[in-house]
């Protein structure tokens, strides 16, 4: 089976073909047009613009991505786009296009919630997670940890009652003055730093649930550069640790209470070093009351460049959750979530 994928949410456009074959998924195309350096300019995303960016990018991507793969639109079995959620503007550029081409083609059309898009990413390829797997899912704008049985069978487990993970990284960045988008500068910058030197809190790390609360780490990273000017590497290695330890300490314990063996981390954040080398740590090394204690998880992250936005996700997302629609019935929803998914 052969795939077009169209993910339109944020300021990406992103098309991609991919294949399914009996050793697993294969991307045969991956493009992603981003408007990120024209958002950088004003520090974040403006709405109006991205949506500007991705009516200009759209078709050229979508033929792009078909020459890449030697494929002819004749040979698509389907298309799928991500529905929501996301900003509206952008994601009427794909859900649109992809309504058009569905009829004009005569393809069945596949609406994708764009975070269940960020999980698949880790069935691109021959090596993917198995069930029963905790899924974190760490972008700029949800930070959510759900528990799998199988495709299409989900638990919602927690999720940020304020900023995301990544939003924290890009606000937190712009308080120090970095481009956007702020994680990975953040990330560059803590190489050189000592978290220590740099107290910050780790908000809800001991909380009962699984729901976590970045906004109050942001305001002491605020409050902190208006009484005093730490050294910036200290800090960004600093804000970085608190993000990693709030993440891993609640993964880690939704993983015991949930008995996995398998962990997998989604979205953009996913790419951070530091979360995957203190994930990988915790459940390969000793616990820190000395005994040899292994968990025994497996961990899957899918590489960088499929971890933020892309559009071959959103295509393996619909392979395994093959239910095409009506494509004049699909719509745009920018109040997609995952307890809320179609
Ligand atoms: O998944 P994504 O590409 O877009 C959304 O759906 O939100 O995630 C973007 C987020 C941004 O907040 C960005 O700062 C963050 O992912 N990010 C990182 C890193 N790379 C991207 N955060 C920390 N470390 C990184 N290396
Ligand atoms: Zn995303």
């Amino acid at each position: 089976m052969i795939i077009l994928g169209l993910e339109t949410s944020c300021d990406e456009t992103a098309a991609a073909i991919v294949q399914k074959t009996e050793s697993g998924v294969r991307i045969l195309s991956n493009v992603v047009a981003s408007s990120a350096t024209l958002q950088a300019k004003y520090g974040g995303v403006i709405p109006e613009q991205a949506a500007r960016e991705q009516i200009k990018s759209i078709i050229p991507v979508i033929e792009e991505s078909l020459q890449a793969s030697g494929y002819r639109h004749e040979d698509i079995d389907a298309i799928a786009v991500t529905n929501g959620p996301g900003l509206i503007g952008s994601l009427l550029v794909g859900v649109e296009t992809a309504k058009v081409l569905a009829t004009v083609w005569q393809k069945p059309l596949i609406p994708v919630n764009h975070l269940m898009g960020h999980f698949y990413a880790n069935w691109i390829g021959e090596q993917t997670p198995a069930f029963p797997c905790l899924g974190l899912l760490v972008s700029g704008g949800h930070t959510d940890l759900v528990f799998f049985e199988d495709h299409g069978k989900y638990e919602y487990l927690g999720g940020t009652r304020d900023d995301a993970a990544g939003e924290c990284f890009d606000k937190c960045a712009r308080l120090l003055n970095l481009p956007y988008p702020g994680g990975p500068e953040i990330s560059k910058l803590a190489v050189h730093g000592d978290a220590s030197k740099v107290n910050l809190p780790r908000p809800m790390i001991d909380s009962r649930d699984f729901d976590f609360s970045f906004s109050g780490l942001k305001t002491a990273v605020a409050n902190l550069l208006k009484e005093t000017r730490p050294n910036s590497a200290d800090l960004a290695a600093s804000i970085e640790q608190a993000i990693v330890d709030v993440l891993v300490t609640k993964t880690i314990k939704a993983a015991q209470k949930y008995k996995v063996k398998q962990i997998m981390v989604a979205g953009g954040v996913a790419a951070n070093q530091k979360l995957t080398s203190e994930l990988k740590l915790k459940i390969t090394h000793p616990s820190s009351r000395g005994k040899n204690l292994k968990l025994e998880i497996n961990l899957h992250i899918p590489p960088p460049t499929l971890c933020t936005d892309n559009a071959a996700m959103i295509a393996t997302a619909a392979i395994f959750n093959y239910q095409p629609i009506n494509p004049l019935t699909i719509q745009a929803n920018p109040n997609l979530s995952l307890t809320n998914p179609s």
